[in-house]
């Protein structure tokens, strides 16, 4: 099965849905890896999504050659946002109740401190772009709906269909069954469905050796959404924040949960506090763990029936990813290697 919740390969995805490790321990001690526990200080790094190896590679070669930061984690998640194949992100993601694809994205320039953002866009390949141009040509930082695709046109890009045949076909299945696996609550909450669902996403966070950060989010969000749903990849502060003296973080995975925990920039304020990035970002997690109480949101056991995950570095360069549950990866390029990593969980299994 696909380990990382937060990307979704077309063939696989309605074989592996959200199903979150097999066996383990019920032992809810998070772990920390050697890798972890040994950084690399000094070096550029760019830390990515298990969906983002691509990025990575890119955005390191981007740094190298001396691009901005944020220029450089932008080309990384274009790829992805480009690629029909990621069924999670810009072209070929997965469309909403309607089959509509609508996407979600943000950018943050630590060197400057200014950021932009984008939600509900439609008919955009690359939403980080357009936030871009939101954050460079205007006074605003988030764009939604209609206006921000009135506005992507007249700064220059072009509409094209977002939904692929693959994407197409997933959501009829889906719509098959609608009214089962719906986002709509009921009256009476213990009958109303929350259906584990794709949420994937790509991040990607960049440091070069002069120690400045950026960071970049980019989504379809949550599959098969009600229309006008926006997760936390748009949103500064849960699904990405940077500050050029203290670290990055950014998120993937249940957007919800991101948002009430205002995850990155708490990542972040751990790490301007003195934590590790691991430490900071599982902090983060077992927070969101203790405060999700809706039973809809429980397993029998009272673990949460989603996954989130956060991608940190620190102003040194240290970095580390994390998920509620084990299994999860990310990519991360160190300047010499560039591979899919363990993240640090907090609970063994999903049971
Ligand atoms: N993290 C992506 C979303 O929930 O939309």
């Amino acid at each position: 099965m696909n380990s990382n919740p937060t990307s979704f390969p077309r063939r696989k995805f309605f074989q592996t849905g959200l199903a979150l490790g097999a066996a383990g321990l019920a032992a809810s001690a998070a772990r920390i890896s050697a890798q972890e526990k040994a950084p690399l200080k000094g070096r550029p790094v760019a830390i990515s999504s298990a969906n983002g190896l691509r990025a990575t590679d890119k955005a390191m070669e981007l740094i190298k050659s001396g691009a901005d930061t944020l220029d450089a984690a932008i080309a990384g998640v274009n790829i992805v946002e480009e690629d029909p194949n990621d069924m999670s992100v810009g072209y070929g993601g997965l469309p909403n109740e309607r089959g509509v694809v609508e996407l979600d994205a943000c950018v943050m320039h630590g060197p400057t401190y200014r950021a932009g953002a984008v939600a509900a866009l439609q008919n955009i390949k690359t939403p980080s772009k357009v936030a871009k141009e939101i954050m460079e040509r205007t006074n605003h930082l988030l764009m939604v709906g209609a206006g921000a695709l009135e506005f992507a046109k007249l700064v220059g890009f072009k509409e094209e269909n977002l939904l692929t045949e693959p994407a197409r076909e997933a959501w009829l299945k889906w719509r098959s069954n609608l009214n089962k696996e719906d986002n709509w609550l009921g009256d009476d909450d213990r009958h109303a469905g929350f259906f584990e669902r794709p949420t994937g996403t790509i991040n990607c966070c960049t440091f070069n050796e002069k120690g400045d950060l950026s960071g970049c989010t980019s989504t379809s969000g949550l599959a098969f959404k009600i229309p006008g749903r926006v997760g936390d990849s748009p949103i500064i502060g849960a699904g990405l924040y940077v500050d050029n003296a203290v670290g990055a973080c950014g998120s993937t995975g249940f957007g919800e949960a991101v948002i009430l925990s205002s995850g990155s920039r708490t990542v972040v304020e751990n790490m301007r506090h003195g934590m590790k990035p691991e430490t900071a970002i599982l902090d983060v997690l077992r927070r969101i763990c203790e405060q999700t109480v809706a039973k809809r949101l429980l397993r029998a056991r009272g673990k949460p029936k989603f996954d989130v995950n956060f991608y940190a570095i620190n102003k040194a360069g240290e970095y580390a990813g994390g998920a509620i549950y084990k299994g999860g990866k990310y990519a991360v390029h160190d300047g010499t290697k560039n591979l899919l990593r363990d993240s640090v969980y907090v609970h063994d299994d999903a049971k």
